[in-house]
C-alpha cells in the first residue's frame, strides 16, 4: 500500500488529537480552513477535517428567493474559533466559504452562541450541500435544495408547542417529511414552542426533527406563546428573533417580526398579528405592517398570494373588545379582512386555535363563492383544545377528538392542491383552488 507523506501526516494528526496531546502539533502541519487552497473563481476542493465541531441545530431559515440564496444558521453552547461555512453543488468536488456572524443570546438565565451565514450565488433547481468548518474541526454536512418555479411541495404546521416533552411534534414532524420526500419547505405558522424565553424548550424543539431540518427550508411565523417569558407575562420575542433570522421586512421597528418570501409560482406573507402580546411592550406594529403589506403584496408578480399568521379569525367564546362579542369574526378579522379581500389573497392559513377548519371562501365579511380562502391549520404539539363549530363560518372539522395534523401543499402556476394529513397518514380533508 502507498501512503502519501500528505496521508501520513493527517493520519499523524489525528491519532494525536485522540489522544489529547495537540500540543504536539507544530503550527502549520493543521488541515486548517485557512489554508484549503482558493482557486482563481474563488472554489476550494474538500480539505480533511475531523468530524468533532460542537455545533447544532443546523438549520436554513427561508430568504426572500430561495432559488438564490440561503440563511443556514447553527448554535453552539460556547464561542466558536472563526467559523466559516463550507458550501458547494452536492455532485461537485469544488467549495466556497461564506463569512459566520456571531451573536450571543442569553435568555431566562441560559446562554447559547448562535451563528447565521448569508448563502448567495445559488441556481434554482439544485441541490447543494453545507458544513460549517472551525480550525480543525467541521460539522456533519447539511442539504440546501433550491426550488423550481414548475412545481413545489410544501408542509404547513402550527403550534407545535408542547409541554416540556416534544414527542408528540417530533412524530407529526417526522412523518410528514418522511411521507412527502419532496417537500422542502417546512412552514410554522406560530407557538413553535411553548414558551418563548426558555431556551430549553427551543432545544427540545430541535432535538428529535434536526437530522431532516438540516435538509429542508423552514419559515417560522411569531406566535403569542413567543412572545411569553418565563413568569408568562407578555415580552418581545427575543428567542424567536435569535433562533430564526428570517428575510428584512425594512420596516422601521419591527425588523424581523414579520416579512415575505417567493416560493415557486407562490408569494408568502408571514404576518404578525400578536398585538394584543407585543403593544405593552412596543407601540406601532399594526401601522408599519399594514402599510408594508399593500407595498408588498403590489409588487409581487407571483401567481398565488398566500397569508401565514398565527391568530385566527373567529372569536369561538373569546371575548373581543371591537366587536364586544363573543362569536364570529373577531377582531383580527376585521383588521385584516379588508385588505385581504383588496389585495386578492389567494389562501389565508392560521393558527392558534388548536383546531382544524376549513372556511371556504369569504367576502365581505361573509361565506362566499370568491375572495380568500381561510383555513385554520391544527396542530402540532400536545395542548389539545375543545373548540365549538362556528356554524356560519365551519365548513370541514375533525370528527370526534382532534389529533395532531399537517398540510400539504402542492403549488403550480395554476393550481394550488391542498390536502391535510394526519400523522398516521389518514386524509382528513382536501382541496384545489385553480387559477
Ligand atoms: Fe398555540
Ligand atoms: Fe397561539
Amino acid at each position: 500500500m502507498c501512503v502519501s507523506r500528505r496521508s501520513f501526516l493527517k493520519f499523524s494528526v489525528k491519532i494525536i488529537l485522540f489522544l489529547g496531546m495537540d500540543f504536539l502539533l507544530p503550527k502549520g502541519i493543521l488541515p486548517k480552513a485557512e489554508a484549503a487552497k482558493i482557486s482563481e473563481n474563488g472554489e476550494h476542493l474538500e480539505e480533511d477535517y475531523l468530524l468533532n465541531l460542537p455545533v447544532k441545530h443546523l438549520r436554513n431559515i427561508i430568504t426572500k428567493d430561495a432559488r438564490y440564496e440561503a440563511m443556514v444558521m447553527f448554535q453552539s453552547d460556547k464561542p466558536l474559533k472563526n467559523p466559516l461555512l463550507e458550501v458547494g453543488r452536492i455532485s461537485e468536488k469544488n467549495l466556497k466559504w461564506f463569512n459566520v456572524a456571531e451573536e450571543k443570546l442569553t435568555l431566562g438565565g441560559a446562554t447559547v452562541y448562535i451563528y447565521f451565514s448569508k448563502v448567495f450565488g445559488l441556481t434554482e433547481n439544485a441541490i447543494y450541500r453545507y458544513r460549517v468548518v472551525s480550525d480543525i474541526s467541521a460539522s456533519e454536512w447539511g442539504k440546501i435544495v433550491t426550488p423550481k418555479s414548475e412545481k413545489t411541495e410544501i408542509i404547513a404546521v402550527t403550534d407545535s408547542q408542547c409541554d416540556g416533552n416534544y414527542s408528540d411534534w417530533y412524530y407529526t414532524f417526522n412523518s410528514a417529511t418522511e411521507r412527502h420526500k419532496d417537500a422542502n419547505l417546512i412552514i410554522n405558522l406560530g407557538d413553535i414552542v411553548d414558551n418563548g424565553e426558555a431556551l430549553w424548550h427551543f432545544e427540545a424543539w430541535y432535538k428529535d426533527i434536526e437530522n431532516t431540518l438540516k435538509n429542508k427550508i423552514f419559515a417560522p411565523v411569531i406566535g403569542n406563546h413567543e412572545c411569553y417569558n418565563l413568569k408568562w407575562k407578555y415580552f418581545l420575542p427575543a428567542g424567536f428573533l435569535a433562533e430564526f433570522k428570517t428575510p428584512k421586512n425594512n420596516g422601521k421597528d419591527f425588523e424581523g417580526y414579520y416579512y415575505s418570501f417567493d416560493y415557486g409560482e407562490a408569494h408568502f406573507i408571514a404576518l404578525n398579528n400578536n398585538f394584543l402580546e407585543i403593544d405593552d411592550n412596543k407601540k406601532g406594529l399594526l401601522e408599519e405592517e399594514m402599510k408594508w403589506l399593500y407595498d408588498d403584496v403590489k409588487n409581487s408578480d407571483k401567481s398565488w398570494k398566500i397569508i401565514l399568521m398565527h391568530k385566527d379569525i373567529l372569536a369561538y367564546n373569546e371575548y373581543n373588545a371591537y366587536t364586544n362579542d363573543y362569536g364570529g369574526l373577531n377582531d383580527i378579522a376585521h383588521i385584516f379582512m379588508p385588505a385581504f379581500d383588496e389585495l386578492n389573497i389567494d389562501l389565508v392559513l392560521t393558527g392558534h386555535m388548536h383546531v382544524y377548519r376549513n372556511r371556504g371562501h369569504i367576502y365581505n365579511f361573509l361565506p362566499s363563492d370568491f375572495g380568500p380562502y381561510y383555513l385554520l391549520c391544527g396542530l402540532a404539539g400536545n395542548a389539545r383544545y375543545d373548540v365549538p363549530k362556528d356554524e356560519v363560518f365551519d365548513k370541514v372539522m375533525a370528527e370526534g377528538k382532534e389529533t395532531d395534523n399537517y398540510l400539504h401543499l402542492t403549488v403550480t402556476k395554476d393550481e394550488l392542491n391542498i390536502i391535510c394529513y394526519l400523522p398516521n397518514g389518514k386524509i382528513l380533508d382536501k382541496f384545489s383552488l385553480n387559477k
